[in-house]
C-alpha cells in the first residue's frame, strides 16, 4: 500500500473511531475531498452531521471556518466585502469565510435563496467577484453543507437547477441500538476528557497527492460503456423502462458522468485496488444521482423518491 493511501485509510479509521455508525458518511466525505468536490449532507437533528464534519475538517493542517445560515444572513457575509480604509483613502477588500480549505456551511437551507446563491457560485466557479475584481479561492476547499430534512418554517430549498454543484448529496440515518450504546460510551468518555488520543495531522499536499495517485486507477471500455448507459438511462427512460419513464422528468447533466467515473475510481483505491468494478459504481451512485435527477409531477406526488429511481436503473440497465 502506498503511504499516501496509508495515511488517507489512517484518517478513516481515526474518523470512524470518533463518528460511531457513520461509515458510509465518513467515506463518502472522504470521496468528496479526494475528488475536487463539495458535499450536502442531509440527516435528522443530532446525527452528528456537524460533528463529522469538524472532526474532518481538525485532522487537516488547513484553514477552517464554519458559517452558520440564519435567515438573516447576507451574500457579503459569506463572500466578503468592499470596505472603505479611511487612511488610505481607498476600499480594500475583506474575505468572507468562504476563504477557507474547508467550509462547513451549516444549516444551508435555513438562510434565502441569494445567501445560497453566493455560496453555491463560489463553488462553482471557485472565485468570488466583488468590484470588478476576481479573487480566487484556494485549490484545496471543500464546502461541506449540512441540512435539515424536517420541514419546517423558515426554511428554504436549495435551487434545485443548483444542486447539480455538489458532488454527493449523502444521507444518513439514526443508528442502530449497537451503535447508539457506543455513541452514549464515547461521548460520555470525551465529557470526562479520557479519551485524548492523539491523530497525526493530514497536510494539503497529502489530499493534493491523494487525487493524483487516484488518477492511476483504470476503467474499463465494458465499465465505462456501462456507467455511460446508467446516465442515458435517467435522460431517455422509455428506452429501458416505462415505469422509469413515467417518473422522471429531467435526467442528470454530464457532470454526473464525470462525478460518477471520478468516484468510482477513489472507491476503488480506497478498497485497494486499482480497476475499477461495477461495485465502485454501486457504491456512489446513489449520492451521486439523487439530486440530479429531477421526477415527475406525477411521481412526486405519489411520493416516490429518487433513491427507488436509481435502484430501478440499477436493475434495469444491464451489468458489464
Ligand atoms: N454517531 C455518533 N457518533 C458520535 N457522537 C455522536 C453520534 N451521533 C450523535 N453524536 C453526539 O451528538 C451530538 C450532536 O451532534 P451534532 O451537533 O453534530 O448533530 P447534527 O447532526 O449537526 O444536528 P443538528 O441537525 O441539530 O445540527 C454530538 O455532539 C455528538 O457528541
Ligand atoms: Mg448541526
Amino acid at each position: 500500500m502506498s503511504e499516501i493511501k496509508d495515511k488517507i485509510i489512517g484518517l478513516k479509521n481515526f474518523l470512524d473511531s470518533k463518528i460511531i455508525g457513520q461509515e458510509d458518511l465518513i467515506k463518502k466525505l472522504l470521496i468528496t475531498m479526494l475528488a475536487d468536490g463539495h458535499a450536502l449532507v442531509e440527516g435528522a437533528p443530532g446525527l452528528a452531521k456537524t460533528k463529522a464534519i469538524k472532526t474532518l475538517a481538525e485532522c487537516i493542517t488547513a484553514k477552517y471556518n464554519r458559517i452558520q445560515f440564519t435567515p438573516d444572513l447576507l451574500p457579503s457575509d459569506i463572500t466578503g466585502s468592499e470596505i472603505y480604509v479611511a487612511q488610505k483613502g481607498e476600499f480594500e477588500f475583506r474575505k468572507g469565510p468562504v476563504f477557507a480549505n474547508l467550509v462547513l456551511a451549516d444549516e444551508i437551507n435555513r438562510a434565502p435563496a441569494k445567501v445560497q446563491s453566493a455560496l453555491l457560485e463560489a463553488m462553482a466557479e471557485r472565485q468570488v467577484s466583488v468590484g470588478g475584481k476576481r479573487y480566487l479561492l484556494p485549490e484545496l476547499f471543500m464546502v461541506m453543507a449540512t441540512q435539515n430534512p424536517i420541514e419546517h418554517e423558515g426554511t428554504y430549498n436549495l435551487p434545485e437547477a443548483q444542486l447539480d454543484r455538489f458532488l454527493m448529496f449523502i444521507k444518513i440515518d439514526q443508528p442502530d441500538a449497537v451503535a447508539e450504546r457506543r455513541i452514549l460510551n464515547l461521548v460520555r468518555g470525551e465529557v470526562a476528557q479520557t479519551a485524548q488520543e492523539q491523530f497525526a495531522k493530514l497536510q494539503i499536499d497529502d489530499i493534493l497527492a491523494a487525487r493524483r495517485e487516484v488518477l492511476g486507477v483504470h476503467t474499463s471500455e465494458a465499465i465505462e460503456e456501462y456507467l455511460v448507459q446508467l446516465i442515458v438511462a435517467t435522460r431517455n427512460p422509455e428506452r429501458y423502462d416505462n415505469q422509469l419513464a413515467g417518473q422522471v422528468q429531467y435526467g442528470a447533466s454530464p457532470r454526473a458522468t464525470i462525478a460518477l467515473d471520478r468516484c468510482a475510481k477513489i472507491n476503488a483505491w480506497l478498497e485497494g485496488r486499482d480497476f475499477v468494478t461495477p461495485e465502485d459504481i454501486h457504491e456512489v451512485i446513489f449520492d451521486i444521482l439523487r439530486h440530479r435527477i429531477i421526477l415527475t409531477f406525477e411521481a412526486q406526488a405519489e411520493g416516490v423518491t429518487t433513491d427507488e429511481v436509481i435502484s430501478r436503473l440499477l436493475s434495469t440497465v444491464p451489468l458489464p
